[in-house]
């Protein structure tokens, strides 16, 4: 067992916690989607994960926050595409996520981009991607939430496709499995999803999707950038979607780069760069849907300052996802931690009095 652990822990470059049993981290010695499926095989052994979950800081009952009417023990959710076929939902919960949000799910299994689609760069702690969609499809990640069921009350499921009815089929036999659906319009890496960056075709999508919920839909948005027409473009994509009755946005996809790393040229920025324009969308988002629908913050969030200004900007919850590539598996839990001290240090019992610059501590 004591072996078995060391390997486990070798996975991930975690100095500074518990999981740091092993000198030499492993990880960044593979290739980025090797190093991804090692994890995920070590996530897919939940005894050990579920051992560690007494000191994730997730129990702390003032870190307790509502997406949308979904209560989570924490705001810090993982991001959509790091466990695309639903495989480790629960060891990823029990590292100290408050959520954890499966997929994307397509109806039927994809191969994804041609290689190489995912590299990592490490000095900017960001990592460009052009996946598209590599996944078993819907069938295996229906099988696999049926077994995960203790954990529906905080798992979202991202679905995806290029046409209406694939993702109304989604829709349809996932939602009585999980807390909430996440509609991802937002991928730069998939030739067919810009079609719903119409308002029109976004109204419609969304008014039907409505109608047949059970639980509450959130859309993840594309990035908007700071000075551009493509900026109110995009923001009226954010009202729409409100207007036709989504309970919350995800605020926002990967950043569309292009670069010839990648064999396709080009694909998604996430990681560190991201923070500061996330914190501005934030702001923008605020202003322009003024409490009608939640906000969950994505991108580049790596510590609980980052989670403490996000939520003073008026999201409900943040999703993460390059930052534990980089911080390992004891991310979460140092930043629920650390949250929770700087609440203490302003003398604030609820995630909703969180307002103003982060306290030093
Ligand atoms: C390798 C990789 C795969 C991703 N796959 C998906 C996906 O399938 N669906 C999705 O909505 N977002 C996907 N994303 C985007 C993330 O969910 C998130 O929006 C983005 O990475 C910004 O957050 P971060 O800076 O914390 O990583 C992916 C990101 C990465 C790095």
């Amino acid at each position: 067992m004591k072996l078995f652990q060391s390997n486990v822990a070798t996975i991930w470059s975690d100095k500074t916690s518990i999981y740091s049993l092993a000198a030499k981290p492993l990880i960044f010695r593979l290739p980025p989607e090797g190093a991804h499926k090692a994890a995920e095989t070590a996530l897919g052994i939940p005894g050990i994960w579920n051992a560690l979950r007494i000191a994730n800081g997730a129990n702390d009952n003032k870190l307790k926050t509502n997406i949308a009417g979904i209560e989570l023990p924490t705001p810090i959710g993982m991001a959509a595409g790091f466990d695309k076929d639903c495989k480790v939902l629960g060891s990823v919960l029990n590292l100290g996520f408050g959520f954890t949000t499966g997929g994307t799910v397509t109806l039927s299994a994809r191969p994804g981009n041609p290689k190489p689609r995912m590299i990592r760069l490490p000095e900017q702690k960001a990592v460009m991607n052009s996946l598209g969609f590599p996944g078993q499809g819907l069938e295996p990640a229906i099988k696999r939430l049926k077994k995960s069921q203790k954990y529906k009350s905080r798992v979202l499921i991202s679905i995806a496709g290029t046409i209406d009815d694939e993702i109304f089929e989604c829709l349809r036999r996932s939602q009585s499995l999980v807390s909430g659906i996440e509609l991802n319009i937002s991928s730069p890496n998939t030739a067919g999803l810009r079609i719903f960056h119409d308002p029109g075709r976004l109204r419609g999508l969304i008014e039907g999707l409505v109608a047949e919920k059970q639980v509450p839909l959130f859309v993840k948005l594309p990035p908007w950038p700071r000075n551009d027409e493509n900026r109110y473009e995009l923001l009226k994509l954010a009202a729409t979607a409100v207007d036709a009755g989504v309970d919350g946005l995800v605020v926002a996809n990967t950043h569309p780069i292009e670069n010839t790393r990648l064999k396709v040229g080009r694909g998604g920025l996430s990681g560190a760069p991201l923070f500061e324009h996330t914190e501005l969308m934030i702001a923008d988002i605020q202003a322009q849907v003024r409490g009608q629908a939640s906000i969950i913050a994505c991108g580049g969030v790596s510590t609980a300052e980052h989670v403490w200004k996000l939520l003073a900007s008026g999201a409900s919850a943040v999703q993460l996802y390059t930052s534990f590539i980089y911080g390992g598996p004891g991310l979460p839990a140092r930043i629920n931690k650390r949250l929770s001290q700087m609440m203490n240090t302003a003398g604030i019992t609820k995630i909703t009095d969180i307002t103003g610059e982060p306290p030093r501590i």
